[in-house]
């Protein structure tokens, strides 16, 4: 990952670079063409201004002198051979006729006394006749004020340079931080993920960002969501081994105690130890598919599935009236009210919750009846919703309470497995809510989840 980032930072700096070059080609080429272009209409103006100082076949050479003066201002140094070869008129002997403080002028901004590049030489016509050549070339400048074009090459070449500084800087930084807000959360659940692999539940990865969620957020959020899942499944499998250990372990000895007593001839009454054996294998048989049923269970703990969006009113009357007939038969009532409101929930874990709920209630209940209500937490927000499930029944004290929560705790009037309460509260928990208990001995239970998001 790190490595694929940094060739695809190099890569835009290369193109940044090659940007650069491209531009500089076109803009300085352009600007070179120009100024050629310029130079080559001065030399024209001069050539036009030569010819135009010859007359009747002969040169005016006061006219003549001016053409070359005008060509020394323009910066040429140039000299002018007539048609049979011989020289006419040269930029230094205009030169010499000047006074000193125009030379110094000039010289301020031209080397007069350079000699160096080629001439080049153009053919001088008048009315179609040649009459000579003009030799010219460019007068080195002296370098104390530089020239117009230089400038605007530097300055050109320093705009790319700088814009290239910005351009790969921002690149680089940019690098820097993107390695920084993606590489590294990625390599930091790398790490976690390898310390899950080895064993280790206990990792939590925290979330870069509250506010601007992205989907390396929503990766760590659903990579806590699986450590978390393994975590519990690691405890619920060791917790459940020692607990079957331990449960198994009372029956297999009465079983053993019984089988033993008649091999001793202790009991002679064997109905009496078919019967104790008997009792305790349906023990073992209901152990067995308590098993079950928390597998069943936690295979819908683990797997977060997706929200549906239900009617809480409609949903609640399905479950309750599958059950009402057993409740009213009971001679218990049964009451529902809450308003039709859809709620984005995970209905099949709900389902398992509710039905726990109801079906302690009507366990532990035997006048009166069950009122379940509901309730939206806030208007707009869809997940918020509270259900609470109250009855008549015999109620807990404070000690009791403590413990239903627990796997395989059971009151003494239970008959079931004491798993129903451990169940709810890990699917309220996976499904980030709350549940809480109010009871009083003799009155009655009522069990409230409340889920906020
Ligand atoms: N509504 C209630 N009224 C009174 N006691 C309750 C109520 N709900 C739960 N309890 C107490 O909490 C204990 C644990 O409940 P839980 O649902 O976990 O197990 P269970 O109902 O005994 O067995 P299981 O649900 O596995 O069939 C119950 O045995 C009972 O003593
Ligand atoms: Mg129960």
């Amino acid at each position: 990952m790190r490595t694929k980032l940094f060739l695809a930072f190099i890569c835009i700096i290369f193109l940044a670079v090659l940007s650069n070059v491209v531009f500089e080609k076109l803009i300085i080429g352009d600007f070179d063409d120009f100024v050629r272009g310029t130079e080559e209409d001065q030399i024209y103006w001069i050539m036009a201004s030569v010819e135009g100082s010859y007359k009747e076949n002969n040169w005016d050479m006061t006219l003549l002198s001016e053409a070359v003066h005008w060509g020394v201002m323009l910066g040429f140094d140039a000299f002018v051979e007539d048609s049979d070869g011989n020289r006419v008129v040269s930029s230094s002997d205009v030169i010499s006729t000047m006074n000193p403080n125009m030379i110094d002028r000039m010289s301020s901004l031209l080397d007069l006394t350079s000699d160096s590049g080629e001439y080049t030489w153009y053919p001088l016509y008048v009315k179609g006749t040649e009459i000579g050549k003009l030799y010219i070339r460019l007068i080195e400048r002296s370098g104390i004020i530089p020239l117009k074009e230089e400038i605007f090459r530097k300055r050109g070449r320093d705009f790319l340079i700088i814009s290239f500084l910005i351009a790969g800087g921002s690149a680089l930084i940019m690098s820097i931080l993107f390695t920084i807000f993606l590489s590294n959360p990625l390599r930091r659940l790398n790490i976690s993920a390898r310390k899950i692999a080895s064993g280790d539940f206990s990792v939590q990865e925290p979330l870069t960002h509250n506010h601007m969620r992205d989907e390396i957020d929503e990766l760590t959020e659903n990579f806590n969501f699986m450590a978390d899942a393994l975590r519990r499944e690691d405890a619920l499998r060791k917790h459940l081994t020692s607990n079957i250990a331990h449960e198994l372990r009372t029956p297999l000895t009465i079983i053993k105690g019984n089988l033993e007593a008649i091999e001793d001839g202790v009991m002679s009454d064997t109905g009496k130890v078919m019967d104790n054996v008997k009792s305790e294998i349906d023990r073992i048989t209901s152990l067995v598919e308590g098993i079950e049923d928390v597998t069943r269970a936690e295979a819908s703990f683990f797997k977060k599935g997706l929200t549906e969006e239900i009617d809480l009113k409609e949903f609640v009357g399905s479950i309750v009236e599958g059950m009402s007939e057993m409740i009213q038969e009971k001679g218990l009532y049964v009451k529902t009210e809450g308003p039709s409101v859809s709620v984005e929930t995970f209905p099949e874990k709900l389902h398992i919750i509710l039905k726990n709920l109801l079906s302690n209630s009507y366990k532990f209940t035997d006048r009166g009846g069950l009122d379940i209500n509901w309730g939206v937490v806030s208007e707009n927000n869809k997940r918020g919703f509270w259900l609470s499930v109250k009855d008549t029944g015999t109620g807990m004290n404070s000690d009791e309470i403590s413990k239903i929560f627990n796997r395989f705790y059971k009151g003494p009037a239970s008959g079931g497995k004491g798993l129903g309460l451990a169940i709810v509260k890990e699917l309220v928990e996976v499904m980030d809510g709350t549940i809480e208990v109010s009871s009083e001995l003799g009155q009655g239970t009522k069990f409230r989840i409340r889920f906020e998001r």
